[in-house]
């Protein structure tokens, strides 16, 4: 599904998806949540597709499509706040309508958020603040984006943090 309404509306959205995808694909197997992990790896950014992009903002409109189509509620709610989306949110308000869904605390979110935020748009691994300094240089400084990306920095490093703690500890943190 994501292949279909990214691939080629979007290629290189595309290609980040594929890359944090094939990644969760290496961690699913060794986690309790890992077949909900792919998934919504593979599906976080499919609210990009023109087809879906109702508001624009990408989380929401690719939440409010999965609900649509049936998908679980946990999925849904992944989707809806991977990476930091309620900053974003709350920044262009939109916050009531994220709040439809619910954000899922815990192992799966924090890796579905590492796992985003350390793969580049091409979707090669890099680094955190590699990441981070990408997206201050691919977004004008007074765009949502920017403005929200200050307010969840801390967000975003704890999920970081987590989930590098549980990959090294599960031996993963060379292979991921
Ligand atoms: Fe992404």
């Amino acid at each position: 599904m994501a292949e279909r309404l990214l691939a080629i509306a979007l290629p290189r959205r595309w290609s980040h998806v594929q890359g944090v995808a094939s990644r969760a694909e290496v961690v699913g197997p060794h986690l309790v949540g890992g077949p909900v992990l792919v998934a919504a790896c593979w599906l976080h950014d499919v609210g990009y597709a023109p087809d879906l992009a109702a508001t624009r903002f990408h989380p929401l409109d690719g939440a409010r499509a999965l609900r649509e189509w049936g998908a679980d509620d946990l999925i849904c709610g992944l989707v809806a706040f991977h990476s930091a989306a309620a900053h974003e949110a709350d920044v262009l308000g939109l916050l009531d309508e994220l709040r439809a869904f619910e954000d899922p605390q815990g192992l799966v979110r924090d890796l579905l958020w590492y796992l985003d935020m350390t793969t580049s748009p091409d979707g090669e691994r890099v680094s955190f603040d590699d990441r981070i300094a990408e997206v201050r240089e691919r977004y004008p400084a007074e765009h949502y984006v920017i403005r929200a990306l200050d307010g969840s920095m801390a967000a975003r490093r704890g999920a970081v943090n987590r989930a590098e703690a549980w990959l090294s500890s599960a031996g993963l943190a060379d292979q991921v």
